[in-house]
């Protein structure tokens, strides 16, 4: 058993390693992208927006019904998520208490299969032209809530804003005071480490490490 916890913690530290160079916020891509937002609005002298866990995790359900289709995120072929959707699916999957839901007052949508960091995202594929400039400098909104997924933890990367005039402190509730954290993804708000190693599969490579480790012992010390 000591070894089994020697080889885990071996793996644990090689994977936090190659981690570490990706910038900490909390190391969460989705809470990267709101504090690259909020620095934009407040440099436009617009107030900065209340990040909450219950509206990103909706935002993380959101990316989830396009099930991977890249090419329905605008275009010709656009589609979105029925609001009916919203109340009767999503907020349950996120512990997020309907009698709470407040209205959204802007979506910004994007994706794409490169992974690229949270302030590419923002501008390069987010906020591409004056439409999306305009919901980003809404001054209706007082809370936000982002997220970003692969399909199935890898590519076509999706990145979702959702963006609120409710209460910030009673909408979005959640029925635990926590979000349900669902993966593959992140969202942001929840104070959940969830770095950009979640969206791309890193995990297998965990236990692919772990298991050959453990092969490797095997062979030296006949085990
Ligand atoms: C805010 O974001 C927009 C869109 O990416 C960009 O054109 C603008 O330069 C940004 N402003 C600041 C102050 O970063
Ligand atoms: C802000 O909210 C007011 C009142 O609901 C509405 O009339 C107005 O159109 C909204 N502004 C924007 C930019 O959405
Ligand atoms: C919500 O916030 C408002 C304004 O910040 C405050 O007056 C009110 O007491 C708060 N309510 C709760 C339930 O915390």
């Amino acid at each position: 058993m000591a070894k089994l916890q020697w080889l885990s913690l071996t793996c644990i530290l090689f994977f936090s390693a190659s981690a570490d160079v990706q910038s900490k916020v909390t190391d969460n891509p989705a809470d990267q992208l709101v504090v690259v937002l909020n620095n934009n609005r407040t440099a436009n002298k617009l107030s900065s927006l209340y990040n909450n866990p219950g509206l990103a995790c909706l935002a993380l359900q959101y990316i989830k019904a396009y099930q991977g289709n890249c090419d329905e995120v605008g275009g010709p072929d656009a589609k979105k998520p029925a609001d009916s959707e919203i109340a009767e699916t999503f907020a349950p999957d996120c512990g997020v208490l309907v009698s709470s839901l407040a209205p959204f007052t802007g979506r910004l949508l994007g994706c794409q299969s490169k992974y690229v960091k949270p302030p590419e995202a923002f501008s390069e594929l987010l906020i591409k032209n004056s439409k999306s400039l305009e919901i980003l400098y809404n001054k209706n909104h007082t809370e936000v809530g982002a997220a970003v997924s692969g399909s199935d933890g890898g590519a076509p990367y999706f990145w979702c804003i959702l963006f609120s005039d409710g209460k910030t402190n009673h909408s979005f509730s959640l029925e635990d005071g926590v979000a349900k954290v669902t993966r593959p993804g992140c969202f942001s708000g929840a104070n959940d480490d969830c770095s950009s190693a979640h969206l791309r599969r890193r995990s297998n490579y965990f236990w692919a490490c772990a298991v050959g480790i453990w092969v490797i012992l095997g062979f030296v010390f006949g085990l």
